[in-house]
């Protein structure tokens, strides 16, 4: 471990996770998959208190500010790397139910495809899949990283983001709740999941979802479609109609509405 080890915590987890605290670290995720290659088990979540380099999306870096929220899960699912990819919209469900537990109805969750979740509009919140195969096809290991800006959020974004304080969450509401109430939200909808597939978890994001039915530009490497935002495939890709009438399944990119990424 090169992260530093912390001393206490008051944290409650469900039983189904082994909690590991950092006082600071480069990125929670370089931690987690640390552990995951050493043997760590199903469940192992690394909270970092203070992520000095953290990572994000398409080599992007996430900015963590004192107050914040920043962890990685290690997950083992029994599942195809293909299917495992929609763990982090069941993750989606995990942060924007678990925040609906802990903060008023003025602070409005939505998701963003494929794996932002906005407080107002705004993204908040940042989900980091990234995956570990055995041989050329078996999942091994998977480390879910997370970032939730519960406090503060950086001022120098484009487009701009916010947090949970700024769009009116309680100011005593601190990193500690919002792990407690994503942890016991994620595991239930990891469960879902694993017992009744993808459509449920779909509807419920679906449900929530920034965009549906609208006019949104995909940049893709190399190609930029614009369409309506029909909605999700049955595994999750995004299901644009172009103007020709023909719809296409995007399975990564970047989404802009009306011209801006949220
Ligand atoms: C994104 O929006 O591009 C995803 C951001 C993911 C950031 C989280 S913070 C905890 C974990 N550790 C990292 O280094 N990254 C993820």
């Amino acid at each position: 471990m090169r992260g530093e080890t912390a001393t206490a915590t008051t944290v409650k987890l469900p039983p189904a996770y082994r909690l590991v605290v950092l006082d600071r670290a480069e990125s929670s995720s370089d931690e987690a998959m640390r552990l995951a290659k050493s043997g760590a088990e199903d469940g192992t979540l690394v909270w970092v208190k203070e992520q000095t380099k953290g990572r994000g999306r398409r080599g992007r870096s996430w900015t963590d500010l004192p107050g914040n929220l920043t962890f990685s899960l290690v997950l083992r699912p029994e599942t195809t790397p293909a299917e495992a990819a929609q763990l982090s919209l069941v993750a989606a469900l995990g942060v924007g139910d678990g925040l609906g537990s802990v903060v008023p109805p003025m602070v409005e969750i939505r998701y963003k495809w494929p794996n932002d979740v906005l407080f107002n509009d705004r993204k908040g919140c940042g989900i980091l899949l990234e995956a570990q195969l055995s041989g050329d096809r078996d999942l091994d290991w998977l480390v879910l990283g997370i970032g939730i800006n519960v406090k503060s959020y950086p001022r120098d974004l484009d487009p701009p983001a916010t947090s949970l304080h700024f769009e009116g969450a309680p100011p005593d509401l601190g990193p500690e709740a919002v792990l407690e109430a994503f942890s016991r939200h994620f595991l239930s909808w990891t469960n879902r999941w694993l017992e009744d597939g993808f459509a449920p978890i779909r509807t419920a994001w679906l449900r929530h979802a920034k965009g549906v039915g609208e006019p949104i530009e995909v940049r893709l490497p190399g190609e930029t479609l614009e369409g309506v935002f029909k909605d999700l495939d049955p595994n999750g890709a995004l299901r644009l109609e172009l103007p020709g009438g023909e719809t296409r399944s995007v399975t990564a990119g970047d989404v802009f509405f009306g011209g801006r990424s949220a």
